[in-house]
C-alpha cells in the first residue's frame, strides 16, 4: 500500500505553532505526553494570577464552573453526557473506584489482558477474584474469540483498552462489549491512548465504563482523568471508594450521613486538582479546533509513512497487521531501546523506550519531516 504523508504544510501543520517544544527538539513521543500548548500554558498563568489576587474566593465564580466546564467538553468529546463523567487525578484511581463499586459475591470473576497497562490487572490482584489475564500470541492483539471464551456467567467485569499501549493496536471495543452485556458482564475501557488521537462516540463503543485523562493524546498534561459511566447500566452502582466530592450534599459538611449523588458525580472522591484542570482545558481548546476527524487522518497518514519507511529499510514495526487497527504509536525493534532513545535525544529527537522497541508516535502536530529524520538517525546507530 502507498501511503502519501502530508507534505509541509499539512492540513493541521499550522497548529505546530501552537506548541513551543518544535522550537528546539523535534518531538515524538505524545504517546508518553502531550506536548504543552501555548493555550494550557496561558490558562496556567491565568489561574496563578487568580490564586494570587483572590485566593479562594475564585471557587465561587471562577473554578467550581471550570469543573463543570471540564465534565462537559470531556463528555462532548467522547459523545456522552456531562452528568456521565466524574472527575480523577489518574486511570488507578478511577479504577479503584470502580472496582470498589463492582459486586463479586455472585460473579468472582474480572478478565483483562497481558496487553493492558498493568495498572489495569493491579487493582483486582489482592481483591478476592478470580483475575483472569488473557494472554497475547504475537504481542500485538488479543483476538475477540479470546474474549469470548474467558467471559462466562461468573464475571462481573472485562476490563481492557480501547488502544493497546503496548502496540498501539486499536480493539474492536464493540464485539467484546456486546459479548460482555451478553452474557450479564460490565465493560470497563481505558481509553488512554483512544479519545484525543481517535473520534469516539462511547454510545457506538458499547462499554459501560470508558476513562481518558490529559497526560497523552489529549494535551493536558498530569493529574487530570475522567471516567465516563453510562447512566443506564451504572445508576445503581456505589463504590466504597468514595469522598466528599461524591456527596449529594458536599457542602453541608454532615458526616453522620453518606449520600452519594445520583450522576456519575458519586464516582468522584476528593478536590481535583485545578492547575491540571488548566492545561486540560487548553489542550482541549486545541484539539476540539483541529477536529477529530481530521486529527485522526493526520495522526494515521504520518504513523502509516513511518510503518512503510522502516519497512523499506528492513525493520519490522510491531504494529496490527490492518491499518484501520493501527494508531498513532509505532513500535520499532531495538536491542537497546534505552540507549537508542538517549542517542536520539542528543540528535534532538524526543521518543520513548519500551522494553525491546523504540516506541514513537507521531501526532497532528509533526510532519513527515519529523519521523523520517528520526528514523534516519536511528538507523545511523
Ligand atoms: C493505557 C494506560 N493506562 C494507564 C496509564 C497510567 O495510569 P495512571 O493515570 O494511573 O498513572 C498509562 C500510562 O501512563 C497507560 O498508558
Amino acid at each position: 500500500m502507498t501511503v502519501h504523508p502530508p507534505s509541509l504544510p499539512h492540513p493541521l501543520a499550522a497548529w505546530r505553532e501552537e506548541f513551543a517544544v518544535f522550537r528546539h527538539a523535534t518531538y515524538l513521543n505524545s504517546c508518553s505526553l502531550g506536548a504543552l500548548s501555548r493555550a494550557s500554558r496561558a490558562r496556567i498563568a491565568r489561574h496563578l494570577d487568580e490564586w494570587e489576587e483572590r485566593g479562594a474566593a475564585n471557587w465561587y465564580d471562577r473554578w467550581w464552573a471550570m469543573l463543570v466546564e471540564l465534565r462537559t467538553r470531556y463528555a462532548q468529546l467522547i459523545g456522552g453526557r456531562p452528568d456521565e463523567i466524574a472527575l480523577h487525578p489518574s486511570v488507578s484511581s478511577i479504577l479503584g473506584v470502580v472496582a470498589g463499586a463492582v459486586d463479586h459475591r455472585h460473579r468472582p470473576r474480572v478478565v483483562t489482558t497481558a496487553l493492558d497497562f498493568p495498572t489495569v490487572p493491579y487493582q483486582w490482584h489482592n481483591r478476592d477474584v478470580d483475575l483472569v489475564v488473557l494472554p497475547s500470541d504475537d504481542g500485538v492483539t488479543v483476538p475477540v474469540e479470546a474474549f469470548a471464551d474467558a467471559i462466562d456467567g461468573r464475571t462481573a467485569l472485562v476490563a481492557t483498552s480501547h488502544v493497546y499501549f503496548t502496540s498501539g493496536a486499536i480493539q474492536d471495543v464493540r464485539a467484546i462489549a456486546d459479548v460482555a452485556r451478553q452474557r450479564g458482564a460490565l465493560t470497563f475501557i481505558d481509553g488512554y491512548h483512544g479519545a484525543g488521537q481517535l473520534p469516539v462516540q462511547v454510545d457506538k463503543l458499547g462499554a459501560d465504563f470508558y476513562c481518558s485523562g490529559g497526560l497523552k493524546w489529549l494535551l493536558g498534561g498530569t493529574g487530570v482523568c475522567f471516567l465516563w459511566a453510562r447512566a443506564d447500566t451504572t445508576a445503581s452502582l456505589h463504590s466504597n471508594v468514595t469522598g466528599w466530592f461524591g456527596h449529594r450534599e458536599q457542602f453541608r459538611f454532615d458526616p453522620s450521613s453518606y449520600v452519594p449523588h445520583d450522576d456519575a458525580r458519586r464516582f468522584e472522591t476528593g478536590t481535583p486538582p485545578l492547575l491540571p484542570v488548566c492545561a486540560q482545558l487548553g489542550g482541549l481548546d486545541v484539539l476540539e479546533a483541529a477536529g477529530a476527524q481530521a486529527i485522526r487522518a493526520v495522526t494515521s497518514a504520518l504513523a502509516e509513512d513511518l510503518i512503510e519507511q522502516a519497512r523499506e529499510h528492513g525493520l519490522q514495526p510491531k504494529v496490527a497487521s490492518r491499518p484501520l487497527e493501527r494508531s498513532g504509536i509505532v513500535m520499532l525493534p531495538s536491542d537497546d531501546p534505552a540507549r537508542d532513545v538517549a542517542r536520539l535525544a542528543e540528535r534532538g529527537y524526543v521518543v520513548d523506550a519500551r522494553p525491546g522497541h523504540v516506541r514513537v508516535s507521531p501526532y497532528f502536530y509533526n510532519v513527515a519531516e519529523d519521523h523520517r529524520g528520526m528514523l534516519e538517525a536511528f538507523l545511523d546507530g
